[in-house]
């Protein structure tokens, strides 16, 4: 007779608190430790719950593709995003990703490429040589205003980027570690910041909505330069006044608008952050960059059309995903009891695959905590095995806006590299990251701009 399956192994860790005040303190470190102590899959044990935490790309196989229907969304991603297309499930998912798929096709992003460069030229206008720049926050600013103009149609006045990145940061709130140490009813300033946020950005959702009205716009000529009329809101509010499977109910819209709003903009700027990081910190990277902008682009702004030719710059983008996933953990709920490499996982328990110990696992990575954008050479990308570079996630939640986000990454880095470089001007020798939903910095980025 084969032994009962055993539910995964717990790292050691105090009682009562569990996990908690370790986990919160430095949840990277602590998840460093725990698949040393555990191996690749273990459990998470917090004073409310426990989470089941797996780190290996065979786990997140089965996960994502072969046993998908096992993991569903979670709770706390439908609190956040209502029933927007990253926190559904089954078939109110699968006609959502249908209705939205089609705007995000390849031939309709590269109509923004010039958008994103001029997007990118006008803020390099604002800089000064010599002054040091968050570039953190810049890059925020900057694919947050890239994002409206494209995918809603709509400039950004002055102030309301910074408002709404406020907005969008109480989202992340929830996730942070530190709000775990209490259960969900009670009420705690980032709870509460949570709430206002969601509010906030729900308003704006609403008047970007009534504001929309294609032949009002038309008329006052408000679409931003160099860009269709047809948007993503447009089609939403399309699908609002349809029927049939094409219908989107007004609660899915606001939805829809929310998620991109949330999904769309850090995650880039993220991946922006941290190549400028990489490069302040690896100067000869940084040079050949330069140069490789020079001899491609031969100083005209780069559309595109230039970007196969700018293997490296392409190279310094999958790098920066491999080391500083924006996304770091992917969540996920069991639907029903499951097994996974012999352990039992009971219904409805929480799971984390953990992304960024993957991308810095040595066993899949030579020197995996050094930046090397040169590994990514064919033969090296053709035998990584799969499922071990997932900054996009994997199976069919793929992430609908990943040629959207490598198309921005490629062509603001290469806009910016052209007539600026980076020097670190932290207090620390390095950055502190953070995780929230997505990879942050303690601290910032602070940079001192150097013009070329
Ligand atoms: C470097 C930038 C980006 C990264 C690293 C990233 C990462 C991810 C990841 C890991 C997922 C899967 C989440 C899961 O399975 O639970 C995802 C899903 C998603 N992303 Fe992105 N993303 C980026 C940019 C964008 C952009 C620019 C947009 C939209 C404009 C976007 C919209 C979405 C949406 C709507 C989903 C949900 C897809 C579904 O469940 O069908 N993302 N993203």
């Amino acid at each position: 007779m084969s032994p009962e399956p055993q539910p995964p192994p717990t790292p050691s860790g105090l009682p009562v608190l569990g996990h908690t005040l370790d986990f919160a303190r430095d949840p990277f470190e602590f998840t460093y430790r725990a698949i040393d102590e555990c191996g690749d899959i273990y459990r998470l044990v917090l004073p409310t719950t426990e989470v089941c935490v797996m780190a290996h790309p065979d786990y997140f196989r089965q996960v994502l593709v072969t046993d998908v229907d096992a993991f569903g969304k979670t709770d706390d991603y439908r609190k956040a995003f209502g029933s927007g297309v990253l926190a559904t499930d089954g078939a109110q998912w699968r006609r959502q990703r249908k209705i939205l798929q089609p705007l995000f096709h390849q031939d309709r992003i590269t109509g923004y490429g010039d958008y994103m460069v001029a997007a990118t030229q006008r803020r390099l206008d604002t800089w000064t040589p010599g002054e040091v720049q968050d570039v953190e926050s810049e890059m925020q600013d900057l694919t947050l205003e890239i994002l409206f103009a494209t995918l809603f149609g709509r400039e950004l006045t002055p102030g309301e980027g910074a408002d709404l990145r406020t907005a969008s940061e109480g989202l992340n709130k929830w996730f942070a570690p530190t709000s775990w140490l209490l259960p969900n009813w009670v009420s705690t300033p980032s709870r509460r910041a949570f709430f206002d946020s969601k509010e906030r950005l729900r308003t704006e959702i609403r008047r970007l909505l009534t504001e929309h009205d294609p032949d009002k716009r038309a008329d006052e000529n408000s679409q931003p330069d160099g860009l269709q009329r047809e948007t993503l809101l447009s089609k939403l509010d399309e699908a609002r006044h349809s029927s049939g499977q094409n219908h989107l109910s007004t609660e899915e819209v606001e939805g829809q608008l929310l998620t991109m709003l949330f999904a769309g903009y850090e995650t880039t700027a993220a991946a922006l952050g941290f190549a400028w990081y990489s490069l302040a910190m690896n100067p000869d990277i940084q040079q050949a960059f330069h140069e490789e902008l020079d001899t491609v682009l031969g100083g005209d702004p780069p559309t595109h059309e230039d970007i196969d030719d700018l293997e490296l710059t392409c190279r310094i983008v999958t790098e920066t995903l491999r080391m500083y996933p924006p996304v770091h953990t992917i969540p996920r709920q069991t639907t029903r009891a499951v097994e996974v490499d012999g352990y039992q996982i009971p219904a409805d328990r929480e799971i984390h695959l953990a992304v960024l110990s993957v991308h810095r696992d040595e066993r899949f990575y030579e020197n995996p905590d050094s930046f090397r954008p040169n590994r990514w050479i064919s033969e090296f990308e053709n035998e990584l095995p799969d499922y071990t570079f997932m900054p996009f996630g994997g199976g069919r939640r793929t992430c609908i806006g990943r040629d959207f986000a490598r198309l921005e990454a490629t062509l603001v880095l290469a806009t910016i590299g052209q007539h600026w470089s980076f020097e670190w001007a932290g207090e620390e020798t390095t950055v502190s990251i953070e995780p929230e939903i997505t990879t942050k910095t303690k601290n910032g980025l602070p940079m001192r701009l150097k013009a070329r």
